[in-house]
């Protein structure tokens, strides 16, 4: 996907001063944009500040707009996704939320639960400030369907440094199977955690980077397509792998979000967490929601092992919702969050880049510094846990599967109900 160039587009950044026009609406007293519901599941720290940065900038611009916050606790929307189904099964939807671009976008579009944006797009002159390939993955039967606001990257292995010296590794791991001998090492010299996670979809979010990690960005990329033959010698390997990473992370992780997984990295307590950089937010940004943690010595980080030169890629965009009862206060969200502006108030404190091409790269350094130059040179894959190239259906299958697997640690079991999975599931 993706050749990006950051063109700077000085000459269609005017959202926020185009007024939508045609966008029926109000809400049910009649006024308009007096309020706007957004829904998401950024309640945690980290996310849940990237979202407060925008949502005072939109406050500032839209001083006469009450903005409720919706989010749903849950990290990857464990909650949120359920919450946000029956509410639009139940024609009850917020004005905008948030949903994945990619095939999750794709389930709310073919169910007819999203109002097209082209207007939006070309009154505010947006067509042009995306990368054209994410367009394409929020584009259905020639109509846009959101906004994108970002793009994280799921592939990243955060460590302790000091917890390697004193495991005697001299860096990161670079293949899957390096990573198995260095927390066989660490578990061995240091009595530390060698693998910090938390709630179950944290080990659907690991079980990505150990395919991609094992199969390659190609192999990887051809699981997602209709017809894909996941029964292979290259999956086994990949899911007995899984099964071995695995076992070195402790039981009582189960009972924690991601920010708990990954904080054990930077007190010291665990080696090693796989997760996506969204964890960089919660780290280095100000107590007391953040961690106010120092890249180099409280952490590092690397590609997961064996997936150096490839994004694993997901994008947060922003929809309206047909039906939605605020939907002036809607369009004036989905222009904040379009805006270069509201982009480069989000990401630096969420820890994503832009999805725009044409924000201030000054304004990310440390590891956003590192992913904004990665984003622009390395291979492509989809997340499948955060909704680019799994639907919500096949999502919920390899999640149910992979929940089997924590009980009875049966790789091969977890390899045929994937099979399955992918057959039924594939679209
Ligand atoms: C992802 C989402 C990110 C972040 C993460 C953890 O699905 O795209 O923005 O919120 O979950 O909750």
């Amino acid at each position: 996907m993706m050749r990006r160039r950051l063109t700077a587009m000085a000459a269609v950044a005017v959202t926020g001063l185009l007024v939508a026009t045609g966008c029926g609406g109000g809400d049910e007293s009649g006024s308009k944009s007096h309020k706007v519901e957004v829904f998401s599941w950024w309640t945690g720290p980290g996310e849940a500040d990237g979202l407060a940065a925008m949502v005072d900038d939109f406050k500032s611009g839209n001083p006469g707009v009450e903005f409720v916050n919706a989010s749903i606790a849950g990290g990857s929307g464990t909650q949120a996704k359920a919450v946000l189904a029956s509410r639009l099964q139940n024609n009850e939807p917020p004005d905008s939320f948030q949903g994945h671009a990619g095939a999750e976008l794709l389930d709310y579009i073919k169910a007819g639960q999203l109002e097209p944006l082209d207007s939006f797009y070309g009154q505010n002159g947006l067509r042009s400030v995306y990368p054209r390939q994410l367009l394409d993955q929020i584009t259905y039967q020639g109509h846009i369907y959101s906004v994108p606001v970002n793009i994280h990257r799921s592939n990243v292995l955060w460590y302790h440094p000091g917890i390697l010296q004193e495991a005697g590794i001299s860096g990161p791991p670079a293949s899957v199977d390096e990573f198995i001998g260095d927390l066989k090492a660490v578990k061995a010299k240091t009595g530390k955690i060698p693998l910090s996670l938390g709630a179950q979809w944290t080990a659907d979010h690991l079980l990505e980077s150990v395919l991609l990690g094992d199969l390659g960005t190609d192999g990887y990329n051809a699981l997602w397509k209709k017809g894909a033959d996941w029964s292979g010698p290259q999956v086994t390997k990949a899911l007995q792998d899984f099964a071995t990473i695995h076992s070195y992370t402790t039981t009582e992780a189960a009972s924690t979000d991601w920010q708990g997984a990954a904080k054990n990295v930077v007190e010291g307590k665990a080696a090693f967490t796989v997760m996506g950089d969204w964890a960089y937010g919660y780290f280095v940004n100000p107590a007391p929601n953040g961690l106010a943690k120092k890249a180099g010595t409280d952490f590092k980080w690397a590609a997961s092992p064996g997936t150096d030169g490839t994004y694993l890629w997901l994008s947060d965009s922003f929809t309206l919702p047909k039906g939605a009862p605020h939907r002036d206060g809607a369009i004036a969200w989905l222009k904040e969050a379009s805006s270069k502006r509201g982009q480069d108030l989000f990401s630096p404190k969420k820890g994503s880049i832009p999805a725009r091409t044409d924000a201030d790269k000054s304004l990310y350094t440390g590891y956003l510094g590192w992913a904004f130059e990665q984003w622009q040179t390395t291979k492509l894959a989809g997340s499948f846990w955060h909704g680019v190239t799994a639907n919500n259906k096949w999502h919920t299958d390899i999640d149910t599967a992979v929940g089997l697997f924590l009980q009875n640690k049966d790789a091969g079991k977890l390899q045929s109900t994937l099979v399955t999975a992918a057959k039924n599931d594939a679209a």
